[in-house]
């Protein structure tokens, strides 16, 4: 997408005061609409102030659609429900990456890439070492993928290549995060193996062992790979939510992908944002600990003394269409497989509780991608503090195409301004004369 594009339908007037400023109203192709306020200061003096950038834009944006009213989300157009029954992640990056779905021929010539690119130099392998064991992977993550320029440092921006640069960020991103885990265990790593598929290979990166070995193959574990597919499809992109924006504000300084990534990966961390998965599993062992009271936990989170982690979204007012699939994956595994773990009792019967109670019916706090997702990694058996880093292998093809799209625009630094409210001048002091 340009910044040439004219979406300008007519222009809205503001009186600050004594002046009116005359700002052009934008539409996108959605029907939405924005007031482009880039002259509001010169034509008044004002600035906008809006807490949390929640109804700021400083992006026109053709990679997903999100309507947080009807519990809407599609990528590039495609219905996120059609992606997740019947594509898979290879097409879903690719769809990202290229804003188009691959033919067969594009989908192997990506699956090559992916598989050319899965290890990382041998000298990475010393900052591992570096890391104390109690590391928490995503700083690993974050760490290691910023270190990644200094060892890929070419980005290739015409078409053909940057299928490559994505797909060698996607799949080397994927290896550092298992090797992050191994290192964490003190186990030895499990180098990528070019027989197996991307989500084969992470599987079988976690959990291969030397004295254990691990049969990707079998049954049960490709019913593994089969929802693992579909979880990092649910993630793959989601606006310009906070690490989007982390990305998009560090790429517009032309700084490279690697750090602009990474700063999304710091940016998602957080347990308003993607760390939820993991503070989901943690509320819930908590209320086990506490006896299974669920009461009380609802009870603390109406009092505000504490949220409920895994509730709640800043978009979706009704059901996020992303956890509706995910219960729907969590019910045909725990269907599938006969798994037996109180946690999931109990957040059953919170959900059961919060969707029956006014105070989150009226506030529309209803289970997010997070709740189900937290729910489902545990299940399959991935470590608690792994689960933010699944996030990140899923929202990685989005944040690489939002990163690519910023771009193509033309880029503008992202540089917000402030309303100051600090002290006015104030004459200096010096130290011997201080009080
Ligand atoms: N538990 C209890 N109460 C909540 C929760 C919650 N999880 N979330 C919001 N509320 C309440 C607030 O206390 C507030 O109540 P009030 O109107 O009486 O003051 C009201 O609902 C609105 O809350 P806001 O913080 O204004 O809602 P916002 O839409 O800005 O926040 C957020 C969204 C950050 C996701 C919030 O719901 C939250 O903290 N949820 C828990 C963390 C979580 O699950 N994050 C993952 C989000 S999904 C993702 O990032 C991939």
């Amino acid at each position: 997408m340009s910044n040439t594009i004219k979406l300008s339908i007519g222009k809205a007037k503001l009186q600050i005061n004594d002046k009116t400023a005359e700002l052009p109203i934008i539409q996108g192709s959605d029907g939405g609409l924005g007031v482009d306020i880039a002259t509001l200061r010169a034509q008044t003096g004002a600035i906008i102030y809006d807490n949390g950038f929640n109804n700021t834009t400083s992006t026109l944006s053709g990679i997903s659609y999100i309507n947080g009213e009807s519990g809407i989300l599609r990528y590039r157009g495609y219905a996120i429900e059609d992606l997740v029954h019947y594509a898979s992640y290879r097409e879903v990056a690719y769809l990202m990456v290229n804003g188009k779905l691959p033919t067969l021929k594009e989908a192997n010539q990506f699956s090559a890439y992916l598989t050319e690119h899965s290890m990382i130099d041998e000298d990475m392998h010393h900052f591992f070492a570096g890391f104390p064991r109690t590391s928490h992977p995503m700083a690993i993550l974050a760490a290691m993928v910023t270190s990644l320029s200094s060892f890929y440092p070419e980005i290739a921006h015409d078409d053909v290549n940057f299928t490559i640069t994505a797909a060698r960020l996607i799949s080397k991103v994927r290896t550092i995060a298992a090797f992050s885990y191994k290192k964490s265990r003190g186990l030895p790593v499990v180098y990528p193996q070019a027989h197996l598929s991307y989500v084969e290979n992470f599987l079988n990166m976690m959990f291969n062992t030397p004295n254990r070995p691990y049969n990707i193959k079998s049954e049960e574990n490709q019913l593994y790979v089969n929802i693992l597919d579909k979880l990092l499809i649910l993630h793959a992109d989601h606006g310009q939510n906070c690490s989007t924006t982390a990305v998009k504000l560090v790429g517009s300084t032309q700084a490279n992908l690697y750090a602009a990534v990474s700063a999304g990966i710091c940016a998602l961390w957080g347990p308003l944002h993607g760390g939820a998965n993991q503070a989901v599993i943690e509320m819930l062992e908590n209320i086990k600990e506490d006896g299974g009271n669920v009461e009380k936990y609802i009870e603390n989170a109406k009092n505000k003394d504490y949220r409920l982690m895994g509730f709640g979204h800043a978009l979706y007012k009704s059901y996020d269409p992303r956890a509706t699939l995910a219960k729907e994956l969590l019910d045909d595994f725990l269907s599938k497989c006969s798994i037996s773990e109180p946690l999931f009792e109990i957040a059953q019967e919170l959900e059961r509780r919060v969707l029956s109670d006014d105070y989150f019916i009226e506030r529309k706090l209803y289970p997010n991608i997070d709740f189900y997702t937290g729910i489902i990694y545990k299940a399959l058996g991935i470590p608690t503090n792994m689960l933010t880093v699944m996030f990140v292998l899923g929202r990685l093809p989005g944040w690489i195409a939002q990163w690519r799209e910023l771009m193509g625009y033309g880029i503008k630094i992202f540089r917000p301004r402030q309303i100051y409210i600090g002290p006015g001048a104030v004459e200096y002091v010096k130290m011997e004369d201080r009080v």
